[in-house]
């Protein structure tokens, strides 16, 4: 509609050289209608079968695009299918229509805007305390007839101040009467039907129901029109805040209401040098920046006339094609863009992003930001453009994996979802099939924790029906890199820390960093054991320095006890010749007792040095487990052997007085007897009495377990220097540690 308060200029007519366009700050949506979008398209996304009471919003291109997703909107609720979401718009409805819902067990989401329902509560309680309601507003409307249906019986309708006089003439001056209008009323004419309230009942009360929204759109809309030569309101023509709107305007200045920028054709700007743009408030952002840009173009192109512009603008756009935009709104669901032609292109947030963590366009699309976009719907009637980010990412991305696939090259990706075969991963955009057994370093390792984290992959197949992927091939080349890495510095004495990865009999392979080393059980403890356990458990993490390296074969040889730990540099320190100390007696033979000193070093105590008396049978005079006082003799540390006395610290038996020849005949062979040791054999070795012998060292493996690397030729274990083998040398001295 055009006004016709300002003669039209002649069409075509020579635009003056600077125009300035104001767009009103409180054009679009407010904040019911964007909430009831939201709630409704919240629905449409988790899946759900919608229907709206009514279309949801006064606009043609919002309830088409709410339609395209799946919402329909029904005339009353016996059309609502069972399986639906009822969605009760920001109007309200009627406590007889929600019944209605409730009745046929319908599941509702209300999205009533709060304003309205606060007028909701004010009629309930006009009617429960037996007042007459007094409502200013369009009968007709919804959102009057919602209010209407809270206080049935006692409501009266009307849309002006005349009306309403019409109608008090009917009632008693002092009957009780509360007083509210619909929420978009017109500002001036509630005023005066209250100054008409005030004056004629006695008993009233008067609530400023009238929307804020409304009122500063309205306000500003006025001024608007003062400084403006033309005022273009856009919105449905069903809207009552729409029509307004054109009416606050149209008093002021040349006012043309607009649904869409289609509708600009044959508008003369002829001699027009200040245009304001204003929108009710169910109009969406995306149909207001198609306004402003047709007439920003127009301007900027003055010398085509509009039609021209236009029909130039409206050149053919068609699905598949790739087009450049620019962003010129972004609102929570849609991001609406430039595409150099006169449609409007909407990309909505899940052709922007397949991020499920975003919840609003605002927080990945920018306003003048550029893009690539793909064309996924053509609505020419509307001129609108449905288009896609997401898409023209993936045919760039396409593009990227072929030649990925073809070079070898390492891609990211992001795995989306798991399942028995195995992985899927999205690289630029491309769905990849990652086979489970290329999922991880091993076969048969859990590769599910993979899923929502980033990996690197090479593709091994590309097509545009299916791709594959190979993560392990990428975890063996990185940890071919690391082992070759390591072979360039490793050099023996290095020290690492490492983490033990296996256990066997004869020792600890761990982990320095993708090489595997042994650490042989002698090398683990200066102690005797009998199982690397003992001392490491797997997992643990290690000192370890390097003993030998086999660069050929790739073996590394580690040590992990401490030379400071060493119980021999204790022994030196601690214990000098001479030194006396209680010890516990370990094991017993033919030839002695050992006694341990130190955990690690046992030291004999001779048969010859337990006491001046002769002993035939040291477990005569000894048992395992005895603490015995002992003198250290002597200490070679070369062999690791240690003589210990008990019988130097006994007190020396008295000498007999002079004997026979006889006599000393036999006592200079007992003399001989306790000075002289007895020759120690291999069978009095090979059979001691009570000796606590270790475990045969088990035979170690001709192989490696699976990519480990030990030596080959492992040091012998300290298990073979056991008393026994010393004694096949011994003497009176020798000792066994
Ligand atoms: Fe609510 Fe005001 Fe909009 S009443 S629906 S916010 S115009």
């Amino acid at each position: 509609m055009d006004n016709k308060q300002r003669p039209p200029k002649e069409k075509g007519g020579e635009l003056p050289n600077e125009v300035r366009i104001e767009l009103a700050k409180t054009a679009g949506f407010c904040f019911g209608v964007d909430r009831a979008v939201r709630m409704t398209t919240d629905l449409l996304r988790a899946g759900k079968k919608v229907a709206t009471l009514g279309p949801l919003i006064h606009n043609p291109q919002v309830i088409r695009l709410l339609e395209e997703q799946g919402a329909k909107a029904v005339s009353c609720p016996a059309e609502v299918e069972l399986d639906s979401v009822a969605v009760i718009r920001s109007h309200g409805v009627a406590p007889q229509v929600r019944g209605e819902l409730e009745q046929r067990g319908v599941e509702i989401v209300d999205a009533t805007c709060p304003y309205v329902q606060k007028i909701h509560k004010i009629a309930q309680n006009s009617a429960r305390e037996g007042k007459i309601l007094l409502l200013a507003g369009d009968a007709g409307h919804p959102e009057v007839q919602g209010i209407a249906g809270q206080a049935p019986g006692v409501t009266f309708i009307f849309s002006s101040a005349e009306e309403l006089g019409d109608i008090l003439e009917g009632i008693e001056q002092a009957r009780p009467i509360v007083a509210v209008a619909q929420t978009t009323f017109a500002v001036d004419e509630w005023a005066e039907c209250v100054r008409l309230i005030k004056k004629v009942c006695t008993n009233s009360e008067v609530f400023d129901t009238i929307c804020k929204a409304t009122q500063a759109r309205q306000k500003e809309t006025e001024e608007l029109s003062r400084r403006s030569d033309l005022v273009i309101v856009i919105g449905g023509n069903g809207s009552s805040n729409t029509r307004k709107l054109y009416h606050v305007a149209a008093a002021h200045t040349r006012a043309v209401q607009v649904e869409d920028a289609v509708q600009l054709k044959g508008i003369d700007l002829g001699g027009v040098c200040a245009i304001g743009i204003t929108a009710g408030a169910s109009t969406p952002s995306s149909a207001i920046e198609e306004v402003r840009t047709t007439m920003s173009d127009q301007i900027h192109e003055g010398e085509k006339s509009f039609e021209e512009m236009l029909d130039d603008s409206m050149k053919p756009v068609y699905a598949g094609q790739v087009v450049k935009g620019v962003v010129v709104a972004v609102s929570t669901n849609d991001i609406t863009v430039d595409i150099g032609t006169k449609h409007t292109g909407i990309v909505k947030l899940e052709e922007w992003t397949d991020d499920p963590a975003v919840r609003s366009a605002e927080e990945v699309a920018k306003r003048d930001e550029e893009v690539d976009l793909v064309v996924v719907k053509v609505n020419d009637q509307d001129g609108i453009v449905q288009l896609s980010k997401r898409q023209m990412e993936a045919k760039k991305g396409a593009i990227e994996v072929e030649k990925a696939a073809e070079e070898g090259t390492v891609m990211d990706g992001y795995v989306t979802e798991s399942n028995k075969g195995g992985l899927v991963a999205n690289v630029k955009g491309v769905k990849v099939f990652i086979p489970a057994s290329q999922a991880t370093a091993r076969r048969g390792e859990d590769y599910t924790a993979l899923v929502r984290q980033h990996v690197k992959l090479k593709i091994k197949e590309y097509s545009p029906r299916r791709t594959i992927g190979s993560i392990r091939e990428v975890l063996a080349e990185e940890q071919n890199a690391v082992r070759e890495k390591f072979w360039n510095e490793v050099e023996v004495g290095k020290k690492y820390i490492g983490t033990v990865k296996s256990l066997t009999n004869y020792g600890a392979f761990v982990d320095i960093g993708g090489v595997d080393g042994l650490v042989h059980i002698s090398e683990l403890s200066w102690s005797r054991i009998k199982h690397p356990s003992e001392v490491v458990q797997v997992g643990d993490t290690i000192e370890v320095y390097v003993k030998d390296l086999d660069m050929e074969n790739h073996k590394v040889s580690l040590g992990y006890k401490k030379q400071e730990d060493n119980p021999w540099e204790k022994l030196k320190t601690e214990y000098p010749i001479g030194s006396v100390f209680t010890a516990p007696v370990v094991s017993i033979t033919q030839f002695g007792a050992f006694v341990r000193i130190l955990p690690g070093i046992d030291g004999l105590v001779h048969i010859s040095e337990i006491s001046h008396e002769r002993v035939e049978k040291v477990a005569d005079a000894l048992k395992v487990g005895d603490e015995v006082e002992v003198k250290l003799l002597d200490v070679d540390f070369d062999r690791k052997r240690i003589s210990l006395s008990m019988k130097a610290l006994l007190p020396e038996p008295e000498k007999d007085q002079p004997r026979t020849g006889e006599d000393e005949v036999v006592a200079s062979a007992s003399e001989e007897e306790t000075t002289v040791a007895p020759e120690i054999t291999a069978e009095m070795e090979a059979e001691p009495e009570e000796e606590q012998q270790p475990a045969p060292a088990e035979e170690e493996p001709a192989g490696e377990p699976d990519e480990a690397q030990a030596p080959e030729e492992a040091p012998q274990p300290v298990e073979d220097e056991v008393p026994g083998a010393e004694a096949e040398e011994g003497t009176e001295e020798e000792t066994e540690s």
